[in-house]
């Protein structure tokens, strides 16, 4: 298991926090954290299982940061093509944003592309969360690529942003 690294931001949780690969044994706790998915998506935990059978199975990766042993964040992502990896979640409970776990989940897998060779990252959101998530994406070099209109239905938009690993 990775200890965080401490920062100003992190300090006052930093003896509770760690960020780990996800274990089989986490499956439920990471339902428990994304209990909004079926809201998103359609079938969404149905997507879910299939998402960490794939992890167990090693075709997708995932991190999840442990607060007081308890997952409290998660980053998933999947290969697509040699070079390019797609996040299909980042997500930190809300009662412990802006905390820095964000940034030690996505410096966690950054560590992990640059070591695969990964050179384009690209991440899929739901339209009404863009407010959640632009401005983390954007300090970490995103830009929006994509506008997906009713991808999901009537009024369900998507919006894709990517990053070009230098
Ligand atoms: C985006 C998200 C992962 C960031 O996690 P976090 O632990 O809060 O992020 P950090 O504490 O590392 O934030 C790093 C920086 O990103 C920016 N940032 C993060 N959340 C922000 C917000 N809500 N508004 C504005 N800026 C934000 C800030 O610049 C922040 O630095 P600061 O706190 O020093 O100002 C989290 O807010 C989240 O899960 N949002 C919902 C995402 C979602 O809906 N995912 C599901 C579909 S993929």
């Amino acid at each position: 298991m990775s200890k965080i690294q401490p920062s100003h931001r992190v300090e006052p949780y930093r003896r509770e926090i760690s960020i780990r690969n996800y274990h089989a044994d986490d499956r439920s706790g990471v339902f428990r954290l994304l209990t909004f998915l079926p809201n998103l998506y359609p079938r969404g935990f149905d997507w879910l299982e299939r998402r960490l059978t794939d992890v167990e199975a090693q075709k997708a990766y995932c991190s999840v940061a442990l607060v007081s042993q308890r997952i409290a964040g998660i980053l998933i992502d999947t290969p697509k093509g040699a070079r390019t990896s797609k996040i299909s979640t980042l997500f930190v409970k809300q009662t412990i944003c802006r905390a820095g776990i964000g940034t030690l989940l996505f410096e966690t897998g950054m560590k992990r592309w640059r070591a695969q060779g990964t050179d384009n990252i690209y991440i899929t959101v739901a339209s009404i969360r863009k407010r959640d998530i632009e401005t983390f994406l954007q300090s970490n070099g995103f830009t929006e690529s994509a506008y997906l209109r009713d991808h999901y239905g009537t009024d369900r938009h998507e919006l894709v942003y990517s990053l070009k690993l230098g």
